[in-house]
């Protein structure tokens, strides 16, 4: 299927190779894993990772993750492997895991920002699998992929996002249909002394800590510099705004009165007779309400809105991930967005 800005092929096997081809010659893929779509170009060439910045409008010093075929290759990038990173690594590669270990004088600093670190993953899904295998077949280490994004913009989690972002900027897109988990990878840093949670994700805290035997400290700003985990993004460009469960029905009232269009993200609230604007009903369980969030909150700008109303989550840890999206949805200030 061909989409005005973009190829976007199903994963057959000739498309998987050919995808493979492209990244070995410096050119931009997109292709689908279980968390998002990610922007991959061959990690070891700085020309086609300075391409993936340009293609997303990032600021060049954002550091991106390398994706890997194997957990075996976690060498050729990190110079340092803790016991407590190679112990999650078994428990939790493939998968939904980014761990950001010292990097080796092999990662570049077009992929590092220059920092003394480096963030690897092994993606668990198929394509995302085939392909890296296909890369490394051809000799590629890894593959440099961040959110296939623009910049500041919710991350993707179908082909059609990607082509709607990035258009012309992208060679390939591979369609793996839309994503399983729907939300970014959980980031472990071990790169600043005891293990830190630097972005939640559907690897719990819970789970992380019953690996190392003891729970990874929470993110604070002292701890290696991760763009994207420093302020709003993932963010719509419609006004967003968190309200409380029992104060959403009375809110509508009043932007009812005022004659202004909302659009609502709902969860436990039924959507009131007289309301006639977007209305999305979210599933009520983390991990359904994770999977839709971000092809909702792109439906709900899509409504061309005054504002976009999101009923809050529950503050329990199983809901952590999904509120740190919400709150970066919604918070004003953007000067840190990946
Ligand atoms: O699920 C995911 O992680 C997706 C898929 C495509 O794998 N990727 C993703 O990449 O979300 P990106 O670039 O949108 O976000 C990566 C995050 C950013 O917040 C970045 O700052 C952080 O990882 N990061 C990468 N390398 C880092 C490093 N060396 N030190 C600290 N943070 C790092
Ligand atoms: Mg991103």
């Amino acid at each position: 299927m061909n989409v005005p800005g973009g190829r976007v092929l199903a994963p057959t096997p000739a498309a998987l190779d050919a995808a493979a081809h492209r990244l070995r010659d410096g050119e931009l893929v997109a292709f689908p894993t279980e968390t998002v779509y990610g922007l991959g170009a061959d990690a070891a060439n700085p020309l086609a990772v300075r391409r993936v910045f340009e293609a997303k409008g990032r600021p060049a010093d954002h550091p991106v993750i390398v994706h890997l075929a194997d957990v075996a290759e976690l060498r050729h990038w990190a110079r340092d492997v803790p016991a407590g990173a190679e112990a999650l690594a078994r428990a939790f590669w493939p998968g939904p895991l980014t761990l950001i270990l010292p990097r080796s004088e092999r990662a570049l600093d077009v992929v590092t920002g220059g920092q003394d670190s480096v963030g690897l993953r092994v993606p668990s899904h198929p394509v995302a699998r085939s392909l890296l295998a296909a890369f490394a077949r051809l000799g590629g280490r890894g593959v440099a992929a961040p959110s296939a994004n623009r910049f500041g913009h919710v991350s993707p989690t179908t082909a059609a996002h990607v082509a709607d972002d990035l258009g012309d900027a992208v060679d390939l897109i591979l369609d793996g249909g839309p994503c399983e988990v729907g939300i970014e990878s959980t980031i472990v840093s071990f790169a600043g002394g005891a293990p830190a949670l630097l972005r939640p994700g559907a690897i719990a805290p819970a789970a992380i800590a019953a690996i190392l035997g003891f729970p990874p400290r929470s993110h604070d700003r002292a701890v290696p510099r991760a763009p994207g985990t420093l302020a709003s993004h993932y963010a719509p460009r419609t006004r967003s705004v968190l309200v409380a469960a029992d104060a959403l029905r009375t809110v509508l009232a009043s932007h009812a009165s005022r004659e202004e269009r909302v659009a609502v993200l709902a969860r436990t609230t039924r959507r009131p007779d007289d309301f006639d604007g977007v209305w999305i009903a979210a599933p009520a369980d983390p991990a359904g309400y994770a999977h839709g969030l971000y092809a909702n909150l792109r439906a709900l700008d899509a409504a061309d809105a005054d504002e976009i109303l999101i009923e809050s989550v529950p503050a329990s840890t199983e809901w952590l991930a999904v509120g740190d999206r919400l709150a970066r949805a919604t918070r004003g200030e953007d000067d840190d967005r990946d």
